[in-house]
């Protein structure tokens, strides 16, 4: 049987076009799939947008549009977003799609015959930027401790999940598997959280009526959080449970404590990992609409193109730790590594072969690539460690090219060897820069190779 591979992202708040932030994680969570498909296996991923709640509804109205016909024109921001960067996914979900209320209306009711729903009166604070709740603790002078900004106080019915039972549950789960959240450090965090104990969580709203329905009281709409984490389960086909949620670190405490006591609650297997990855910076400054600056899009792409950015956000911090973005930072991995090390190996090496032909023989210098490592960095999510292997193995061929002189001695072995090394170099890196290495394939896979346009300009 083929094996299967589930990934995800968040699904984004479609308020604004997307930046640094959301197209990290989707760039990921890409990569991920293309290598697994790589692997041959059955491969789902699933990105797409979180339309419901409160802060969706208030943008709308200031925008005097209909909270649907508003993110319907931010949902093609996003599409059109994950296109220009490569990115192929097999199902955009958004949470007004039919088939994802259903889904949710569905799990709401067997929750609730089940008796882990109960009716009782919400009274405490709710950032709706942040779309969560907080105790009277939490806030800094009355101020969301996130968006600095004044938070509403509210009373209202509400009907409430019985998160509080599921301590000892999660705790052991955490401690027994430890790969369901990752990096370690972030398991410790929650870990040391749910031991301080859980309150039961509101999950449903009655001021707005922009959501899902309860199913058994029409007159509440599901707690945005609440919806949203479900369309794993709506868009999952056969595929669930996922292999990894990619999310990020803000984002952490609802992606475990709440959505695993949602599915241990309705009975559902458990995604196998959680991944949590750190926050990109800009210039060492916070990326923040309100504070500071966002970097869309349209704008990383420009700087030096697609690929480049992509390796950029690989390559430059561990995934799992905060990094920073500067567009100096991502100039100098453009010209240093993928023009100088990897353009210019391609360009010399099919030059020489355009020239000088090759011919078939052993291939030694191939064996001098740690592909086992490299693999099994990628699987443990090493990507830095992983593009910094290839990356030696490419210095290996270029210093090949130059202690054989081959432009003297017309070497065919050693341009057999070359060609055939560039070949598993773009088929490894394929998952990474996918237009490059497409390019370079496609190069390289004729009879005649002739001397290729340049790769990466130099900046
Ligand atoms: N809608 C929720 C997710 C629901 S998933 C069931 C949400 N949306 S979001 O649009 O606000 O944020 C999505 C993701 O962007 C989060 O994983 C968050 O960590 C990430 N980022 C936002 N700013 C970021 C950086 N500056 N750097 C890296 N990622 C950041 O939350």
């Amino acid at each position: 049987m083929t094996k299967k591979f589930y990934v995800t992202t968040p699904i984004y708040y479609p308020n604004d076009v997307p930046h640094i932030g959301h197209a990290y994680t989707t760039i990921i969570a890409d990569a991920l799939a293309r290598w697994h498909r790589l692997k041959k296996e059955s491969v789902r991923f699933l990105t797409g947008t979180d339309e419901h709640g409160k802060k969706i509804e208030n943008i709308a109205n200031k925008k005097g549009k209909k909270p649907k016909e508003f993110v319907d024109t931010l949902v093609l921001e996003f599409k059109s977003a994950w296109k220009k960067l490569n990115i192929k996914y097999d199902r955009f979900i958004r949470t007004t799609d039919k088939d994802h209320e259903k889904k949710v209306q569905e799990i709401l009711q067997k929750i609730y015959d089940k008796g882990d729903i109960y009716l009782g009166e919400y009274e405490g604070y709710y950032c709706t930027e942040c779309e969560a709740y907080y105790t009277e603790k939490d806030l800094e002078d009355g101020c969301c401790p996130i968006h600095k900004t004044k938070i509403e106080k509210l009373k209202e019915p509400s009907y409430f999940f019985r998160l509080s039972k599921y301590k000892d549950k999660l705790l052991k789960l955490y401690t027994e598997n430890p790969e369901i959240i990752l990096p370690e450090f972030r398991r410790n965090e929650v870990i040391n959280r749910v031991k301080e104990g859980l309150q039961d969580l509101s999950i449903s709203r009655t001021n707005f009526s922009w959501g899902i329905p309860l199913p058994f009281d029409k007159k509440h709409v599901a707690y945005v959080w609440f919806d949203a984490l479900i369309n794993y389960i709506s868009g999952a086909e056969d595929f669930w449970p996922a292999d990894i949620h990619l999310i990020g670190k803000d984002i952490l405490w609802f992606h475990t404590v709440i959505w695993h006591s949602i599915l241990l609650s309705v009975g559902l297997e458990l995604p196998k990992t959680i991944f949590a990855h750190g926050w990109w910076t800009f210039n060492k400054e916070k990326i923040s609409k309100s504070r500071g600056r966002v970097i869309n899009v349209d704008e990383l792409i420009s700087i030096a193109g697609v690929d480049s950015v992509r390796y950029f956000l690989f390559r430059e911090t561990p995934f799992g730790e905060d990094g920073d973005f500067s567009e100096k930072s991502l100039i100098a991995r453009h010209n240093n590594e993928l023009a100088n090390k990897l353009g210019n190996l391609v360009s010399r090496v099919s030059g020489l072969i355009e020239k000088n032909g090759v011919e078939k023989c052993e291939n030694n210098l191939i064996k001098k690539l740690k592909l086992r490592e490299i693999e099994k960095l990628i699987e443990n999510y090493k990507f830095d460690k992983a593009l910094n292997e290839i990356f030696a193995f490419i210095d290996i061929c270029n210093e090949y090219v130059q202690s054989k002189k081959i432009w003297e001695t017309k070497d065919k072995k050693a341009l057999f060897e070359l060609k055939e090394s560039i070949l598993k170099i773009a088929e490894l890196l394929s998952p990474f820069i996918p237009e490059s290495a497409e390019k370079i394939k496609r190069q390289f896979s004729v009879k005649k190779i002739k001397k290729s346009k340049i790769l990466f300009k130099k900046i």
